[in-house]
């Protein structure tokens, strides 16, 4: 099936993108949900490749795959679980069984006690030793601190409430950056951890606590718990009123949507959060009865898909056009990257192909005048993936956001088209030059063109939009993980990183000898050992 695509894709690219464009090609190879539209038009799939990209998810078992997440069977093989983020988003009633038991009655409570936490939060009816709290730091890593940061800060528009702050890096210089701007008094700490035993947010979360102890009488009371491990939270000393759990078929990379996203409900409170879940439930519905060529979700992946796997290009960038969705990017590459990054098979054997491709990207205009340039003329491909809202959020300033749609709009444009030897030896006849030298400056400004995008466009960031934005992009990194045939929702990649920074711990600090590591590590060790002060 792959090697079928493969021809189909090279025969594709011998074609180009701009000569597709027949009428209708923009309608009929774009998808629109509930207010969103993603065209795909600009790229090289054609009525052929599309079907033979649907035919492959069919056969991949995606539909059924979608069906056994959704209904809470323990798709997550290789841990045993299921997996059930859309659960703490299924506002609009009804069961769903894991183990015989609905888990829906336990979603509700949790989610009406962080509503009513958030609520004292907010109003200053639960407050910190020195007042009201006017800072919330939620300290945490991953899935416990990329979701809540970038849409505390996509979402910025919609905040009333208490400052957000987020310290993830065990880098001493994240929490002392923080720490230094705020009043402890008037601080509320969330240490988000799934399974509260994770380095980086436990350390974190220590010297918090020793910022507190030194400046209030009960420092314990201005800490909250968002966690799986409620037992080892009461341990930390947090009474159990402010722990807030979550079930472990909530993986780390999807679990915005309960305890976790405490600090984006403090900041745009109750009923935000509950449009951010609205949205994201829509998306659900959607992903879950719409057919395949009107399937966002679904066509999204396959388009990836095609990229990565028929076209073999490596990598992706997510280019928002949202100064405020500046952290997508980096909240994606978890998203993608720590879900479909294996190169072993559900069955245990190994890939024949390439795992999930890189992503990466930064938001748009700021980008064009950094790394465009080998997008538009490097001898990699790389597809790009454009979002852009209609309207921003500055009515003041509208002229801004007419440049910034007019330079999203322009870069697909440009990737598709290109400049050819012809016109650029036309541009530089009519800048004066001549002869060898012409032709010379002409080639520098040929763009090959025929590189493809898609565009997400939307009226307006809100929290709803933003909930399915994200839904969106859970459900194509499913689609994809069941098409490549990997678990997408385990992460035995970070593992042997961690045992080893353990172990390494007492060598650096002395109290372990060297022995036993390679040449290379033991140099690096001995540098740092006497180069420490
Ligand atoms: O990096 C591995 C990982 O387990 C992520 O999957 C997770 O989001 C992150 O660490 C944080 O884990 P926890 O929420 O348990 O602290």
């Amino acid at each position: 099936m792959w090697r079928d695509l493969k021809a189909m894709a090279e025969k594709a690219r011998a074609k180009g993108i701009a000569p597709l464009f027949g009428a209708g090609r923009a309608a009929d190879f774009s998808v629109q949900a509930n207010g969103l539209l993603l065209d795909y038009s600009k790229t090289t799939i054609d009525a052929q490749a599309r079907a033979a990209l649907i035919a492959l998810s069919e056969a991949r078992g995606v539909f059924q795959r979608r069906e056994a997440m959704f209904t809470g069977a323990p798709i997550n093989e290789t841990e045993g679980r299921a997996v059930l983020h859309t659960a703490l988003r299924t506002l609009s009633g009804g069961s769903i069984m894991v183990d015989g038991k609905d888990v829906m009655p336990g979603v509700m409570e949790t989610l009406a006690r962080m509503k009513s936490f958030a609520g004292m939060v907010r109003s200053g009816a639960y407050r910190g030793a020195g007042g009201a709290f006017t800072d919330v730091i939620n300290i945490g890593i991953g899935g416990s601190h990329l979701g809540p940061e970038m849409a505390v800060r996509a979402l910025a528009p919609y905040a009333d409430g208490p400052r957000c702050h987020f310290v993830s890096n065990v880098d001493g210089a994240d929490i002392a950056d923080t720490l230094a701007r705020l009043d402890p008094a008037r601080t509320l700490i969330l240490v988000a951890s799934k399974t509260f035993t994770t380095t980086e947010t436990m350390t974190n979360a220590a010297t918090a606590f020793r910022w507190l102890e030194d400046a209030v009488d009960t420092p314990g009371a201005q800490f909250v718990a968002l966690s799986c491990e409620a037992d080892k939270a009461a341990e930390w000393g947090i009474d159990a009123s402010r722990v807030f759990g979550f079930e472990d078929w909530v993986g780390g990379r999807y679990s915005i949507w309960g305890p976790i996203g405490l600090s984006l409900m403090i900041a745009i409170g109750a009923d935000g959060f509950t449009d951010f879940l609205r949205g994201a439930e829509a998306m659900d519905t959607h992903f879950r009865t719409a057919p395949p060529t009107e399937n966002m979700p679904l066509m999204l992946a396959l388009v990836g898909l095609w990229h990565s796997h028929a076209c073999g290009h490596a990598t992706r960038a997510v280019l928002p056009y949202d100064q405020r969705l500046g952290r997508l990017p980096a909240y994606l590459q978890q998203l993608e990257m720590e879900s479909n990054g294996k190169s072993v098979a559900m069955d245990g054997r190994s890939l024949a192909y390439p795992s999930g491709p890189v992503v990466w990207g930064e938001p748009g205009t700021n980008g064009q005048h950094a790394f465009y340039q080998l997008i538009h003329q490097g001898t990699a491909v790389i597809p790009c993936e454009f979002l852009v809202a209609a309207r921003g959020h500055e009515d003041d300033l509208a002229h801004h956001h007419e440049l910034l749609v007019a330079n999203c709009l322009a870069q697909s444009e440009a990737l598709m088209r290109g400049r050819d030897l012809e016109t650029a030896r036309a541009l530089m006849r009519e800048a004066g030059y001549r002869g060898a030298e012409l032709e010379r400056q002409a080639r520098h400004r040929v763009f090959p063109g025929a590189r493809p995008s898609t565009t997400l466009i939307f009226d307006m960031m809100s929290p709803y939009r933003l909930g399915q934005i994200i839904a969106l992009y859970e459900h194509r990194v499913f689609v994809e993980g069941v098409i490549l045939g990997v678990n997408s929702f385990d992460q035995w990649g970070v593992e042997l990183g961690k045992e080893l920074a353990k172990a390494l711990q007492p060598v650096l600090d002395g109290t372990a000898p060297l022995n036993g590591k390679d040449g290379s590590t033991r140099q690096l060790i001995t540098f740092v050992q006497s180069n420490r002060g």
